[in-house]
């Protein structure tokens, strides 16, 4: 009998003393697990909250990032991990996009994971390498339309939100652009600093600093009213691009089986972490939402889950992008 066989067959055992195994954990160090590279925005939002998450258990947090397939790699790891407490996993709307862009995944969002809670939004920002030939929106939509062979759109791969973002984009302007896959937009910012490649949309939490420093060119942001971390940037929407949205929610979950007070007390050090100033502060520069009440309960993150399935199944089915 495997390990996670033994332990879900000692359930019963766990629910009974329940109360007192949530006391006595965590007696070591827990795994936050990140499916983007390191230094990129899903990993600055996981290390933000999980300094502060350090504090109020007792246990450090630690950062694994497991990276590859747009986030899939990460999701199936942690699906299959032990549910003993000690695994969780940080993930973005990629969990509910995945659903339409893989035909075959190796897990199911919906009943492979216990829900902990939704954490922060994220807007995300259009950028080109500094020496793109496109000072504003309109120059920049009127270049992609008439140069389309040529640019080069990284991503995180299928199920980023640099490639939800980056399609949308695509469809609206009608091109077809050449796309660049990288394990996180951390290292695809360096390639857009580097000149390497074209554009990327990615989150605020990555690149306020760079649009802030004047090391990319920027041209919105994704969200449908103008963001406080950069009032004076236009948004895609009031540019032209109509109805253009993309919002970055991050939820935690954890392995299916992991035990119900251990996910409660892991929910309170989640809301705990967005009640610090010192992690309200960051996120606040870094232009994310500390998010609702109403999203922040294990039930609040599974609904929301399901909803965005059914959200952006249909629109990216229509799109016909699509993995084996
Ligand atoms: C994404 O594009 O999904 C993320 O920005 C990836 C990352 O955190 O690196």
């Amino acid at each position: 009998m495997n390990l996670r066989r033994t332990l879900l067959v000692a359930g019963l055992a766990v629910t009974v003393s329940g109360a007192a195994f949530a006391q006595a954990w965590p007696t070591r160090p827990i795994t936050l697990v990140v499916p983007f590279a390191a230094g990129g925005p899903t990993d600055v939002v996981a290390r933000t909250l999980g300094a502060s998450m350090s504090k109020t258990l007792g246990q450090t947090v630690v950062i694994e990032n497991k990276l590859g397939a747009g986030g899939t790699v990460a999701a199936s790891y942690v699906s299959k991990a032990t549910p003993d407490g000690y695994t969780f996993f940080i993930h973005h709307n990629g969990m509910a996009t995945s659903t339409a862009l893989y035909r075959k995944l190796a897990y199911n969002p919906l009943t492979d994971f216990e829900f902990v809670s939704q954490a922060v939004d994220v807007p995300m920002t259009l950028l080109a390498r500094k020496n793109f030939p496109a000072n504003n929106f309109q120059e920049f939509a009127a270049y992609v339309k008439a140069n389309k062979d040529k640019i080069n759109l990284a991503n995180a791969g299928l199920g980023a939100v640099s490639q939800l973002c980056g399609m949308l984009l695509e469809n609206a302007l009608g091109v077809k652009m050449t796309a660049v896959p990288f394990q996180g937009t951390a290292p695809a910012m360096n390639a857009l600093l580097g000149g390497q490649v074209d554009i990327l949309c990615d989150q605020t939490t990555q690149t306020i600093p760079q649009i802030k420093a004047g090391s990319v060119k920027f041209y919105g942001v994704t969200t449908k009213n103008r963001i406080k971390a950069l009032p004076d940037a236009p948004t895609l929407h009031e540019q032209g691009l109509k109805d253009f949205e993309v919002v970055v929610w991050h939820g935690i979950y954890a392995p299916k089986g992991t035990p119900k007070p251990v996910i409660d007390r892991m929910n309170a050090a989640v809301r705990s972490a967005l009640k610090d100033p010192d992690v309200m502060k960051r996120m606040a520069d870094l232009g994310a939402e500390i998010a609702p009440d109403s999203k922040l309960s294990p039930e609040g993150l599974q609904t929301w889950l399901k909803s965005e399935i059914d959200k952006w199944g249909p629109i990216i089915r229509s799109t016909g992008t699509f993995a084996d």
